[in-house]
Formats: structure tokens, sequence, C-alpha cells
């Protein structure tokens, strides 16, 4: 059987008729742009075509150049098909329908005339992959639209929809879509009849003469978000060139700045965790044709401040959500707390009023378990008690229809608890939130010893409904996510005896990409959210190992930025942390009491004291089977920790240290401090056989199909 053809050519009433079939996005793999070629060729040459149209076959239009390409050995063009179609002979057409990003979008750019359908959406969003558009894309954008609205296309990567497309200029025309081909030929036939004239996109000029600082002021505007990271400035610097260079030379930089980026660390990381979040989605022996469809009602069990995220989470998503309390007062406080959550948003310009007018009319405030058995899904969020989640889950049991979704947000408790309060424990998994619910993009669907499959499956498809990542653990203590953390957060606390302060410990891992350090992170979640897991952990194991240094500021009354200090000292009506004496003097009391000789820190050892105390801790996770993949774990920490993206997830960031000298320095701590430091056997195994994090396997299966 012959390969089926990725770019077909026919024609139709004078119209030739170019369309990509390249599923699922029509990406510019092995085969597209050599079709392309070949069909714009054919198209020039026949004396019976008159004007060409360029389409996608499937969901989309173009979707970019192959990503897995990149890092590869590529097919190099006497003339590309961005640079064929430039130089097409006869009018061209490109009807764009689902996205036109990157490599799409520059093939369009080189069309005479842009259509498209009003869900259209184009951009360039190679920055986000730790390259530039390399297709001529910052050549022709700025000539198109301006410097300024280009860069700012270029530099943020985010997808402009059709009707905005058609304001900037980008397309020239919506069309209904109902029937794309035939709307296609239309248009050019419109642009024969109409004599309408060819303007190609690089005989124009881009001007930046109203305003020259632009290129600056943008620098300065993203120094803080893009440190470390070289894309986005090269994204800048092309621009710059479409603006004081000649077409031709402008594409020469690009190509050299192109070249720069392709294979650099960034660009290798952020292809990596495009990949990583979508692998994340696969739940391995799913049944291939169970597709479950969109939710239509949400309940949330709890209306606190989880609770209450939780169900702005549904709202902001277009889903109608029923918020349970029982009692009537705690339910009104909740609902205020979500109507100030939202008006805080209206306030700094985040959301129009009309906006939250509509996500409040979701909300359904309810008193009684009767009143949401009708709702597909419903999310228990109530006080982390063993107790009270048995009473909630026997209450559900009664009540819910046949089918729904029974989900906890537990951040600790065993599933199979909850579960057992059912008939029904295949209905029953754990959907764990992040604070705040209705922010943070981590979903961490845990699975518990009777979830079905079909249930793991819905429960993943609910929070892609809610726009946020999915990714599946196991029941253990922690579960994947927070558990892989715990001896980071350990390691941070001990520093401070050895001699390292919060504020040296902060820099460190906001110089490595962090947002803000994770003294900070504490100051602004509260010292005593951990205080009394430890008392109760002390409690219970003699071995316990304590934290005398958070303990003591806690009992001091510090308990971050809700009390005016924690870890730092904050002036009245200011969030800025400013380091403090007092600290210092706790910290050193408690080393002098334990006996532990205060000495420096490098950089890269509390770096690494943090990392590789969660790279290991990842290792036992993965060897139990409560993670499926190393790269699930790095989505995690992209999505729920801040790991900073251009250095792709805590796994792959190992990897490039190397497997054996991560287990090597482990083992090594280990002989220094003792059983915490115990290497995973797995890590063993690993380092061994030379075998990357990445290519690691668990040794038990999650779950059983
Ligand atoms: N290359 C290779 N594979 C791609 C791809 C691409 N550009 N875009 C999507 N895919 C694959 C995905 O990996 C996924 O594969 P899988 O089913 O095996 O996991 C499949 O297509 C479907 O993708 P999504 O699950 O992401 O589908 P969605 O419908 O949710 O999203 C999309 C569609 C918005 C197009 C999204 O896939 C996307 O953002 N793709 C990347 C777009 C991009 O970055 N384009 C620029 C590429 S670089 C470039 O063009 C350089 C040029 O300037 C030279």
């Amino acid at each position: 059987m012959s390969e089926p053809e990725v770019v077909r050519f026919d024609f139709e009433d004078g119209i030739g008729v170019i369309t990509v079939d390249y599923p699922p996005v029509n990406a510019l793999g092995p085969g597209v742009r050599e079709g392309i070629i070949a069909a714009v060729e054919k198209g020039n040459a026949d004396p019976n075509v008159k004007a060409m149209v360029l389409l996608g076959a499937g969901r989309s239009f173009i979707a970019g150049a192959d990503i897995r390409q990149f890092g590869t050995k590529r097919p190099v063009f006497k003339k590309t098909s961005v640079e064929v179609l430039d130089d097409a002979t006869k009018p061209t057409v490109a009807a764009i329908h689902g996205f036109a990003l990157g490599g799409g979008l520059e093939h369009a750019l080189a069309c005479h005339f842009r259509i498209a359908v009003p869900t259209a959406k184009v951009g360039l969003p190679e920055v986000l992959i730790g390259i530039l558009p390399g297709g001529g894309g910052t050549q022709r954008l700025p000539r198109l639209i301006g410097p300024k609205a280009a860069m700012e296309m270029i530099v943020t990567g985010r997808h402009v929809p059709a009707d905005e497309a058609k304001t900037m200029g980008i397309v020239d025309a919506i069309t209904p879509g109902t029937n794309l081909r035939a709307e296609a030929i239309a248009y050019a036939k419109a642009v024969i009849a109409e004599k309408r004239p060819l303007s190609r996109v690089r005989d124009r000029k881009a001007d930046a003469s109203a305003e020259p600082g632009m290129f600056d002021a943008m620098r300065k505007s993203i120094a803080r978000k893009a440190r470390n990271q070289k894309a986005p400035y090269h994204c800048i610097a092309c621009v710059e060139a479409a603006v004081s260079q000649p077409f031709d030379e402008g594409i020469a930089t690009e190509r050299r700045l192109f070249s720069e980026l392709e294979n650099a660390d960034e660009a290798k990381a952020l292809r990596y965790a495009f990949f990583a979040e979508r692998e994340v989605a696969k739940v391995p022996g799913a049944p291939k044709d169970f597709k479950p469809g969109k939710i239509k009602t949400a309940a949330v069990v709890g209306a606190g401040t989880m609770g209450g995220g939780i169900a702005m989470s549904f709202a902001d998503f277009g889903i109608p959500v029923k918020v349970l309390e029982v009692s009537r007062d705690v339910l009104e406080k909740g609902m205020q707390r979500v109507r100030d959550n939202y008006a805080t948003s209206v306030k700094r310009g985040s959301l129009k009023q009309s906006e939250m007018d509509e996500r409040l009319k979701r909300f359904t405030p309810v008193e009684r378990y009767e009143d949401i058995a009708d709702c597909d899904v419903v999310i228990e969020a109530v006080f982390e008690r063993i107790d009270v989640k048995k009473d909630v889950f026997a209450k559900l049991e009664a009540v819910m229809k046949p089918g729904a979704l029974l989900l906890s947000n537990s951040s600790a408790i065993n599933t199979d608890i909850m579960a057992g309060m059912t008939t029904r424990p295949g209905n029953v998994a754990g959907a764990h939130f992040f604070a705040p619910a209705n922010v943070m993009k981590l979903f961490e669907v845990v699975v518990g010893s009777k979830t079905s499959v079909e249930t793991i499956v819905r429960t993943m498809q609910v929070g892609r409904d809610i726009g946020k990542i999915s990714a599946l653990a196991g029941t253990c203590d922690g579960f994947a996510a927070n558990r892989s953390r715990a001896p980071f957060q350990t390691e941070m606390m001990l520093m401070l005896e050895e001699g390292a302060l919060p504020e040296q410990i902060d820099k460190v891992m906001v110089d490595f990409g962090y947002p803000i350090g994770p003294f900070a992170v504490s100051d602004l979640s509260g010292l005593d959210i951990g205080y009394d897991t430890r008392k109760r952990r002390a409690a219970e194991n003699p071995n316990f190992r304590k934290l005398p240094v958070p303990d003591r500021l806690v009992e001091m009354g510090r308990k971050g930025q809700k009390s005016g200090a924690g870890w730092y000292r904050y002036e009245k009506g200011d969030r800025t942390p400013h380091p403090d004496e007092v600290v210092k003097s706790v910290i050193a009391d408690v080393a002098r009491e334990l006996g532990i000789e205060q000495r420096q820190f490098t950089d890269d050892e509390i770096l690494k004291r943090l990392l590789f105390a969660s790279v290991n801790e990842t290792c036992k996770i993965l060897e139990e089977g409560k993670c499926l993949r190393a790269s699930d774990m790095d989505v995690m920490w992209l999505h729920g920790f801040g790991f900073p993206r251009y250095r792709g997830g805590l796994m792959f960031w190992a990897d490039g240290i190397g497997v054996k000298e991560v287990y090597r320095q482990i083992e090594e701590w280990h002989q220094r401090y003792g059983a915490r430091w115990k290497p995973a056997a797995l890590l063993k195994e690993l380092a061994e056989s030379g075998t990357s994090f990445r290519e690691a396997k668990p040794k038990v299966p999650m779950f059983t199909v």
C-alpha cells in the first residue's frame, strides 16, 4: 500500500486547491513542505489555474513545524515552501480554520490573501518552545501589522482569535466556514474578477519611527520573567532587524539567531515540557474508544477557601456548580469569599465586571445533599479529618445518581477510606487541587485500589475541562507531587541549622528560575501549616527529626505575612521581605543547642541539596508505581511548584547533570547525613545501568485494567 499523500493538489473552477492532510494537526512533518512546493509549482505551470488556495484537512490549518524534527537533520531546500509561495505567479489565498501557528502562520503570511473562520486562532508561539519564528515570521508579521503589535505577539507567543486577527490586519476577511473550501474558492475567484492588486508582505516596510524606544522598553518589561532565557530577546532582535534591515538581510538575521537557539538547553527543555504535557494525559490501558464527554454540572461539598476555589474553577470554565454547606452561615461566608475574589480580579483589570456576573450566575449555593444528587461530578473539599470525610462520602453514597464521579480533594487521606463508605468504589478517586485552586494548574488524580479505569479517564478529563493539567498519582502519604517535594522542604530547614540563611537559599532558587524563593513562599502560605503535622508526626514516631527553627518561629507568633513576620520581617502594608536579625539568632541558638557547627554554603550545594533530595524521593515514588513516568513528575513540578519551565522539570534537569553523578552525590550525603539520604533502589539501578531518569519505568503498576 502506498503512503497516504500528505499534500493534495486538485483543481476546481479555475482554482488550484492545495490541501495539507497530515493528522492530527497538519504539522509541517516529513513530506509536507515538499508537497506544498510541488503543488505551488504545478499551479504556477498550469495555464488553467488562475489562483490557488492553501488549506488544511481535518481540525486545523497548519499547527507549525513538526516539533519532533527539531534537533534532528532536516532536508535543506534550494527554495523553501514559504519562498515558493512568496514567488507564486498566481494569486494565493490561505484559508484558515483551527490553528495557524508558527510555520503555519508563516505559510499564510507568504500568501497574497488570508481568510479565516470565526473560531480560528493564529499565532507565532515559537518562543514557548525556546526558539523564534524561523520561516520569515519575524520579518513578515512586523511588515504586515507594525513592529509593536508583531513583537508583542512573537514575544508572548499568544494565540490571537480570528476577529482580533482581522482587526490587526493579519487576516483580510472572516468567512463563515460552513464550507471553507467553497468559500475559499469563491474568495479566490473574486480576487481574480476584481483584479485585486497582488501585494506581497515582504515588499512592505516595517516602521518604528513613531516609537523608537519600543525595543528597549520590551526588553526591560520582560527582564524578570525571561531571566536566564535567550529566545525572547532573540525574538525582539529579529523584529528590530525587520525595521532596520532590508527583507533578505532580515531573513539572514532571523536564520542566524534561530540556529543559535534550536539546540540550546533552553529549547531542548521547552520541547521536552511540551511533549511531557501531552504524555501526562495518557492513561495506559484505557479503552481506546472510551471518550468521556464534557461534564454538564458539578458540585463541591465545603465552601471553605479550597472548596470556593474549586467551585470557581468550574464556573470559570462555563460549568454550573452547586456549592454545598450544611451551615447557612458558613455557606454565605464562602460565597462572599468567592465574590470578593472575583471583585479583586475586576479591580486589577484581569476580569470584566460582565464576566464576573456571568460566572457568579453559574453558582448555586445549597444546604441539602439531595440538592446535588443529579450532578455529574461531586468534589468533596471539607475539613481534613477522616471522620468528617467518611461522613460526607456516606451521604454522597445515599444521594448521588448512578455513574456520578465521587471525588475527594484530600491532600493526605487514603482515597480507599472514602471509597469504603460507598457501594461504588470504582467511581471514587482523589482530585487533589493545589492552592489557590482556581489559579494553580496542577490537578492530581489520585487512584484508589478500586478506582475503575473509566473513572480515571473521566476524572482526568474533568481536570482538562476546567483548564487544568491532570496528572495521575497512586495513593501514598502526600500522593506523588507533595511527597516528592517534602524532602526539599526538610533540607531547606536543615541547611539553616548548618549555616545557610533563608535569604541566601531564596536567592539561589530565584536565580535558578523560581518566581519566588521557598522561604518567601512559606511566609505567604503560613509557617503554621506544617507545624501541626510535625507535632503529630513527632508524637507518633520517636525517631522523627524535629525542625526546631520553624517550630520556634511559629511559637514566637511569626506565622508569615499574615502576622507581619515569619522567615522575613515586613513593614506595615508592604509585602517586601526584609532579612531579619531575629531569625538569624533563632537559627544560631538552635544550632548551638544541637551542637551543629555553622559553615558557609555554596550556591551549587544549596541547589543540589534541595533538588537532589526530591530526585531521590521521586525515584522511590516511581519504584512503587505511585507515579507513571518521570516526565509526569516534571509536569507536576512545572504546574504545582513553579519549577522553571525552561529547565524542563525536576527529573529532566537531573538528567542534564547525569544519573551517575546524582547517585554519587546522594551516596556521599548518605554517608555524611545518614538514613534520610539513602539512595532509592531505582536510583542505584539507573546509575549502574547508565539509564536516564526519563527512561525509568515503575516497578509495580499503579493500577490494573
Ligand atoms: N509538531 C509535532 N507534533 C505536534 C505539533 C507540532 N507542531 N503540534 C501538536 N502536535 C501533536 C501533539 O504532540 C499531540 O500528539 P499526541 O496525540 O501524540 O500526544 C497531537 O499533535 C495533538 O496535539 P494537542 O494534544 O496539543 O492538541 P490540541 O488540540 O489540544 O492543541 C495545538 C492543538 C494548539 C495546535 C497544540 O498542539 C500546539 O500548541 N501545538 C504546537 C504549536 C506550535 O508550537 N507551533 C510552532 C512550532 S515551531 C515552528 O513552527 C517553527 C517555524 O517557525 C520554523
